[in-house]
């Protein structure tokens, strides 16, 4: 069987994955009709605005919609059709840890999976490669084929390619447009390696086959967690030496850089940080921990778990050093946190370390102004009522504001805290800022961002994550 030539791709899942990829699929496959499509009808119009309001914010991605919506980009709620007229479809639905049931809290629920799958099979009048871009437990792919083949019309084949989607938001473009590698799972049957050719030859229009990696499924799945969970345990390493620093009077960039240095280490991702966030990393190496869990490996399991483990402890360390230095207690005080989302260039707020910083805040009942240059109100309305389900949303509104800038942020506040490495914030009027604030004016900085001894020179107290250094 010769390789399929793909000429129509549908994506199922038009989110911060599916997205930006196919957008980028279509823009560098002119030859390919690439429909993406969603349930969520607001979704989709976002993508069809206009005035290009796209419903995620990500640096470049308007332009490639602009070049390539219309021509050879759609955006749809027809799902069935998409499937139907499609060779190729990549299922790129949410996987959030499951919140009951067996496993929750690490176990990723594949409820949408499925429902993506089943609704492959029941409309599918032709045979499909399907490709699993979720990040999936392993051997999902075999419940894919299962569910495929028992409920789809005789006669039509499924073939199944894992194809875990490596970029970073707020770079997606970027990393789209040259990736470190490009990753793609098949079984290894004359099957299976020839569907894998097929999508090989999509992104051989701008990839170089030399970063185009083949391997079996399930060494494609978990290289996926594989890869998020070392990114994470770079983090929470370096977040655990910050602590020793912060302790002893070393500077975590000095470390960092140093350690770095040694090219077997590699200098990136050693950014000591209030704690990493993102919808991938938590839940990626939770369930790395399942997973080693139903493998009876508790001593994997227990490995993989203190990375989040130490992640949680940094929020908590951060909110208590705050509470600490404004003289242990913030009862009433004003303080303005800079950033919700969980890094810079994005609006996503997904597990936002801002949101723990807000929360333990509200609980010790002090006054907090947020500012972002990029999540909606009503985003951070929804996130904080999640992580304080027994608070009315009128309480949380008694203590909250939400400032249209840093400097009306800052306002009548004891302490300035930094959440977000948002570029905008190093180039903020600090002497207006210094001006409305109330003495001893405090400036937190937990993404090692600012200029401390600049701020010092204004008349700040700086506290700088990973320094213990005196104010
Ligand atoms: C993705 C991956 O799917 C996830 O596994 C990975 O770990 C992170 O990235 P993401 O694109 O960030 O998720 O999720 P989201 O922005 O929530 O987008 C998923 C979209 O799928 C949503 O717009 C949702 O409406 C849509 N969806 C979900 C469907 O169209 N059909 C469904 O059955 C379920
Ligand atoms: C991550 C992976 O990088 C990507 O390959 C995968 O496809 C999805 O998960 P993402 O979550 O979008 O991407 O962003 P990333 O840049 O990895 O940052 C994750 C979190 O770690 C952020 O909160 C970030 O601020 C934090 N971080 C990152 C640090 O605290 N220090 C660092 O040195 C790097």
């Amino acid at each position: 069987m010769a390789p399929v030539n793909v000429k129509k791709i549908c994506c199922i899942g038009a989110g911060y994955v599916g997205g930006p990829t196919c957008a980028v699929i279509a823009l560098k496959c002119p030859n390919i009709q690439v429909t993406i499509v969603d349930l969520n009808q607001a979704r989709i119009d976002g993508w069809n605005s206009e005035d290009y309001r796209l419903p995620i914010y990500e640096p470049g991605l308007v332009e490639v919609v602009k070049q390539a919506r219309g021509r050879n980009l759609f955006f749809s709620t027809d799902i069935d059709r998409a499937i139907q007229e499609a060779d190729l479809i990549f299922v790129s639905v949410n996987t959030p840890t499951k919140k009951s049931g067996v496993g929750a809290g690490f176990a990723a629920d594949l409820n949408y999976v499925e429902s993506a799958t089943r609704r492959i099979a029941a409309v599918a009048t032709s045979s499909k490669i399907v490709v699993e871009k979720s990040t999936v437990p392993m051997r999902t792919a075999e419940s894919m084929r299962t569910i495929l083949e028992a409920n789809s019309k005789p006669g039509l084949r499924f073939d199944i390619l894992s194809n875990p989607e490596f970029l970073a938001e707020g770079t997606a473009i970027d990393d789209l447009f040259a990736p470190d590698r490009v990753l793609i799972g098949s079984l290894q049957t004359f099957e299976g390696k020839s569907a894998c050719q097929s999508l090989t030859n999509v992104y051989a229009n701008w990839v170089h086959t030399d970063r185009i990696l083949t391997v079996g499924l399930w060494s494609s799945e978990l290289s996926k967690l594989a890869a998020n969970a070392m990114l994470a345990q770079r983090i929470s390493s370096i977040n655990a030496l910050s602590a020793i620093c912060e302790a002893t009077g070393a500077n975590i960039e000095e470390v960092a850089h140093a350690v770095g240095r040694d090219t077997r280490v590699g200098s990136k991702f050693l950014r000591a940080s209030v704690g990493f966030g993102g919808s991938c990393f938590q839940k990626d190496i939770l369930n790395l921990v399942y997973l080693s869990e139903s493998l009876h490996l508790p001593e994997v399991a227990a490995y993989w778990r203190q990375v989040v483990t130490l992640n949680e402890y940094q929020k908590r360390r951060f909110s208590k050093r705050v509470v600490d230095t404004l003289f242990n207690t913030i009862t009433n005080k004003n303080i303005a946190i800079l950033g919700f989302a969980f890094k810079a260039d994005t609006g996503d707020t997904r597990e936002s370390p801002a949101i723990t910083l807000v929360r333990d805040f509200l609980s010790e009942r002090a006054h907090v102004t947020i500012f972002d240059p990029q999540v909606d109100e009503s985003q951070i309305w929804l996130d904080l009522s999640e992580a304080l389900p027994d608070v009315s949303i009128n309480q949380i509104k008694n203590q909250v504001t939400i400032a249209k800038s840093a400097l009306s942020a800052a306002q009548n506040s004891e302490a300035v805290v930094v959440a977000t490495e948002w570029k905008e914030f190093k180039d903020i009027n600090w002497q207006a800022v210094y001006n409305t604030m109330k003495k001893p004016a405090f400036v937190f900085d937990g993404r090692m961002i600012l200029d401390g001894d600049a701020l010092r020179q204004i008349g700040f107290k700086v506290i700088t994550i990973g320094r213990g250094d005196k104010l």
